[in-house]
């Protein structure tokens, strides 16, 4: 038995991939059915060579995948995702309802380019997630989907209260799950580990694993399961 979910697994997920339950081997990316914010970094502290890591992360977790973006599908299921990104403020690149396929997205990752304050303020980010989590039009959170947030940040620094763990806790607490990927190579490397405690358990990252797309994956189905 374990020698068959264990191939079945393989035939499944990417092949580098062992699943460690059952829910992992069930993980098919072009079923995910899940609303997705990207919360990107675009202070200095990310940068340009921070943003073009981001953009090829993103390119290989939903380009290069079977992930279906949009929902304009025959089923009306598929992954919804949306584009926001922060420095000293946050702002809405795009909407839950505007792409219609993961070349959008793709194609607008690879077009961000830096701002020009050193302000990487993670709770403007978060903020405009739980403001846009009670949108009432197609561009909020569907009620029988998971919602998702990754966070792609180059720093972490609380400028007030509600602190970023605090807003992090309220999300999760409403269901969400928070993944994390952290890109230090300009910053802090201590500031790593508090950014893997805003991640759902065991969701958090650094853009410098070897397989960080592929982990980001795993933890898209986790979502997609609890
Ligand atoms: C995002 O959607 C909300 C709700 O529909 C809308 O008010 C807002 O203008 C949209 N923002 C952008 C940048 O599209
Ligand atoms: C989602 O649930 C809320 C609260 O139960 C309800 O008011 C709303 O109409 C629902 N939206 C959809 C699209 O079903």
């Amino acid at each position: 038995m374990r020698f068959i979910l264990f191939t079945t697994c393989l035939f499944l997920v990417p092949s580098w991939a062992s699943c460690q339950t059952e829910n992992e081997c069930k993980c098919i990316l072009n079923n995910l059915w899940l609303d997705v914010y990207l919360l990107i970094d675009d202070s200095t502290k990310m940068g340009s060579a921070g943003l073009f890591e981001v953009a090829a992360n993103v390119n290989s977790v939903f380009g290069y995948s079977q992930i279906r973006v949009g929902s304009n599908y025959p089923d009306k299921k598929g992954t919804r995702v949306s584009v926001i990104t922060y420095n000293k403020i946050a702002a809405i690149r795009a909407n839950l309802s505007d792409f219609n396929s993961a070349d959008q997205l793709t194609s607008m990752v690879y077009s961000m380019k830096p701002s020009d304050s050193d302000d990487s303020n993670l709770q403007s980010g978060l903020k405009l997630v739980e403001t846009m989590m009670s949108y009432k039009d197609q561009n909020a959170p569907k009620n029988n989907t998971k919602t998702v947030v990754v966070v792609y940040a180059g720093d972490y620094y609380d400028y007030d209260k509600p602190t970023i763990a605090q807003l992090g806790d309220q999300l999760k607490a409403n269901g969400v799950t928070i993944i994390t990927v952290a890109d230090i190579s300009r910053n802090d490397r201590l500031q790593i580990e508090n950014l893997k405690a805003l991640a759902s358990n065991g969701d958090g990252f650094s853009i410098n694993d070897d397989y960080v797309s592929e982990e980001v994956q795993q933890a898209m189905c986790r979502g997609n399961e609890h």
